[in-house]
Parts: structure tokens; C-alpha cells; sequence
């Protein structure tokens, strides 16, 4: 798998999407730094040279729905073949070791000529410092460097990263579905649930088929999509 190595970019899924037309399916674009990339929810995504972003191109993918979760399991299993780590989901898509937020997943999508583009935008914490965190008002994440005491090696893990998001991209979310509802660390929790327009707190019980998460308040049972709701956990971040 060829991957696309920049030097500095404002976002790796911008330059995949400014050239979706030129570019084949499966493309995979990384870069040393990237000074303007996004979260979800319109947030900013900090970024020292530590961080890995990536972001690979799929063109018309067999099953656009629920590729972040997806793409967030392919993250755990290339990060635990590579460093010896435990890796769970927040849902939808924070990848978790020890706690600490790792890893974050943008999926975009755009049209080109009537064919549907999906960039799947990955943000590794590989080997950013405690104090990088600590400046940047991010106190639940940590590097792997931090975790383990060992970073790995960047394109190694980009190629890992992509290799395994394109293989689960092909394979319809029904398939991995228990397997999603087994990594979520926030099954089983109370949460707090912000809304545009308010919070909620809930039980998280569970994840539906179509990757929504299944709540329970006031003795009732609810679903809420990651498009209308950010989860948190009772004592803040998980
Ligand atoms: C989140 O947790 O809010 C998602 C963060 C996604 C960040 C990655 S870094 C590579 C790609 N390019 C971007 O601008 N964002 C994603």
C-alpha cells in the first residue's frame, strides 16, 4: 500500500478531498504536522508533531453508514498488534488506552460527479508529551509514547491504520456489530448526554444495529445518533 507522506499540511482529509477526482480509491495520505485539522463537531484537533494524521480515500464504499465505528476498530486492532496495549471505544469513536483518549476518527464525505467520497480522517496520539496535553487543555488524552514508553514507528502504524480500515470498510457493519458493542468502554455507565439544546443523564445500555447507543432514564429506553449528542462520563470524559 503506497502511502501519500507530507511534510506539513492544514488537514490530511482537506488535501484527500481537494483531490478526490485525481486520486485512486483506497489513497492514504499522512503527514509530519498538521496545522489546521477539525474534530467532530466543528472542534479544532490540536497537533504537535507527535500526533499521526491520516486519512484515507474510499471511493463509493459498499456501505457508508457507521464506517467511523468501523474505522475505530480497525484503529484498536492495529494499535494492539503494535504496541502491547488494551484498546476499547468510547462511542462513537475515541479510541482508549488506559483511560486516556489515544486516537480520533473524522469520517467526510463529499460528491464528485455523482459518486459518493468518503475520507475517513484519523488523529494518532503517537508521542506528543504529558505537557503538550496539559497546554493544550486536554487532560484524558496521552500519547502511546506516554502509555507505554514506546512510540511506534509512524508509517508503520499508518500502513497498519489503513490496511485494516479498508478491509473493514468492504465488510457490512452487521458483521462486526457484537464485536463494536464489546469494545465500548461506556456500555454499562451512567453518562451525560449534551444535546444543541441541553444535557441529559442517562444509563448507556447498550448499541443498536445501526450504531446508534441505546440509553435508559426515567425507566424508559432511548437511542441517540453521534450526529445529535456528545457523551460523557459522570466525572467528566469517560
Ligand atoms: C475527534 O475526535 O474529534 C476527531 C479528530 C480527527 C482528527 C483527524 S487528524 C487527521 C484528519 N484530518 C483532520 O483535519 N481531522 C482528522
Amino acid at each position: 500500500m503506497a502511502v501519500i507522506e507530507l511534510d506539513e499540511v492544514t488537514s490530511t482529509n482537506d488535501y484527500i478531498k481537494r483531490r478526490c477526482g485525481e486520486l485512486p480509491d483506497g489513497s492514504v495520505v499522512c503527514a509530519r504536522i498538521q496545522t489546521a485539522g477539525r474534530g467532530r463537531h466543528g472542534h479544532g484537533w490540536a497537533a504537535d508533531e507527535g500526533m499521526l494524521p491520516l486519512s484515507i480515500l474510499l471511493k463509493d464504499p459498499p456501505e457508508r453508514e457507521n464506517l467511523t465505528a468501523r474505522a475505530g476498530l480497525a484503529v484498536c486492532d492495529a494499535v494492539e498488534s503494535l504496541c502491547a496495549v488494551n484498546a476499547m471505544i468510547k462511542w462513537p469513536n475515541d479510541i482508549i488506552v488506559n483511560s486516556r483518549k489515544i486516537c480520533g476518527i473524522l469520517c467526510e464525505s463529499t460528491v464528485v460527479k455523482g459518486q459518493v467520497n468518503v475520507i475517513v480522517g484519523i488523529g494518532v496520539n503517537v508521542s506528543q508529551s504529558a505537557e503538550f496535553f496539559e497546554n493544550a487543555g486536554l487532560p484524558h488524552a496521552a500519547s502511546l509514547l506516554m502509555l507505554t514508553g514506546n512510540a511506534p514507528a509512524r508509517k508503520t502504524l499508518a500502513e497498519e491504520i489503513a490496511r485494516r480500515v479498508t478491509t473493514r470498510a468492504a465488510v457490512p457493519f452487521s458483521e462486526c456489530y457484537e464485536e463494536y458493542a464489546r469494545r465500548l468502554i461506556n456500555i454499562g455507565k451512567q453518562v451525560k448526554l449534551i444535546f444543541a439544546d441541553g444535557e441529559r443523564i442517562a444509563k448507556a445500555v447498550g448499541v443498536s444495529g445501526n450504531g446508534y447507543l441505546i440509553c435508559r432514564a426515567d425507566g424508559r429506553e432511548f437511542e441517540v445518533s453521534a450526529g445529535e449528542v456528545s457523551v460523557r462520563g459522570m466525572d467528566g470524559y469517560l
